[in-house]
């Protein structure tokens, strides 16, 4: 273990020091660890740009239809088989893969599924802006021994720990195990996650939104209206200007609001109606619902709290509204006085 200064906690201290609460079990310290361990191994991968050969396409496509990078299907091996043997999980279910998968019987099992997008913002890559990685943790049914896709579909109410790792000008993790929302950065010279901020705290009101607003024309009304507003700033009805980012990377726009504040949305967009938004209930929306709501934030569907939904299948999609509470509550009541 390397030598560390009495005053810094490292991810691994942090977690023991959970467990000795009682506010982890042993088997969910470890799966935590290997996951982070796993984010080290994608963070040297992703640092490693054009020289390791990982950038571009690969060629390949997923269930989402869309196409793969090389990073996407490189993080979602190295997650599989960081997990694979660690005893500790059940099944994995990703955003890159058709269907769940059972650890394979040559392994021990634990009592944990785990979900992740391996790879968040992979449009991103190719043009060296951050990205991340984005993991949730739900129990196995009691008594189910080969968990299958059904077992996953449980409310983001039930995950017993979320996260993500962002591979931006340093590499953070961020956590939740249910007891508020917490910051590690990796120290690259030890190879060692180190707590660098204790709970995280989302400002409930925001000038700040972000929203891929080229997609205005194909919003719903009340969302239309929402967003005009804001871009009205102080000529406008909510008396006051807004600034607007947008970095394409969930992981980064989150970030940035659970470090200073803000609203993120993807909303439903008629673009393809047939889907109810673009981003992914169980690999993003659910794990980034806990964090921000354990940071004091909320997480909307527009209409409903996105933690409270019942999944209803593996790839399902919900349109995301989440941030600094009050400005989340404003703009479910545009939704609410258009419905
Ligand atoms: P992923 O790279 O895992 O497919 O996720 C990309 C998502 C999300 O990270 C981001 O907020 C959103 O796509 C950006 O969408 P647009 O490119 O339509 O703005
Ligand atoms: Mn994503
Ligand atoms: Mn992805
Ligand atoms: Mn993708």
């Amino acid at each position: 273990m390397p030598q560390l200064h009495a005053q810094t906690v490292s991810l691994s201290r942090y977690l023991i020091e959970e467990q000795r609460a009682g506010r982890i079990d042993a088997e969910l310290r470890q799966l935590i660890a290997v996951v982070a361990r796993a984010c080290t191994s994608i963070a040297i991968a992703v640092g490693k740009g054009a020289l390791g050969g990982v950038l571009g396409d690969a060629g390949t496509g997923n269930v989402q239809g869309e196409a793969q990078k090389k990073l996407d299907v490189l993080s979602n091996d190295i997650l599989l088989e960081a997990n694979a043997w660690g005893g500790h999980l059940a099944a994995c279910a990703s955003e890159e893969m058709d269907h769940s998968q059972p650890i394979p019987d040559a392994y021990p099992r634990g009592g944990f599924l785990l979900l992740f997008d391996p790879l968040d913002g992979s449009s991103n890559i190719d043009v060296n802006v951050s990205v991340g990685t984005i993991f949730s943790v739900l129990r196995c049914p009691e008594g189910v021994t080969r968990p299958g896709d059904e077992h996953f579909l449980q409310a983001g109410r039930q995950q017993v720990a979320a996260g993500y790792c962002i591979y931006g000008p340093s590499t953070m993790l961020v956590l939740s195990t249910g007891h508020g929302t917490h910051a590690f950065t990796l120290d690259r010279e030890q190879g060692v996650f180190v707590l660098t901020q204790r709970g995280m705290c989302i400002p409930g009101q925001t000038r700040e939104f972000a929203i891929n607003v080229s997609n205005r024309r194909h919003w719903e009304p009340a969302m239309q209206a929402y967003v005009d507003d804001l871009m009205a700033g102080s000529e406008g009805p909510r008396g006051k200007d807004f600034n607007m980012r947008w970095i394409a990377s969930m992981v980064a726009d989150v970030h940035r609001i659970l470090t200073r504040g803000g609203i993120f949305i993807y909303p439903w967009d008629n673009k393809d109606p047939g889907k109810a938004g673009k981003l992914r209930l169980m690999y993003e929306a659910s794990p980034m619902g806990m964090l921000v709501e354990q940071a004091g934030g909320a997480a909307s569907t527009g209409r409903e709290a996105i933690l409270e939904l019942q999944p209803q299948h593996l790839h399902q999609r919900v349109p995301v509204f989440l941030g600094s509470r009050q400005e989340v509550e404003e703009a479910v009541a545009y939704h609410h006085r258009h419905d």
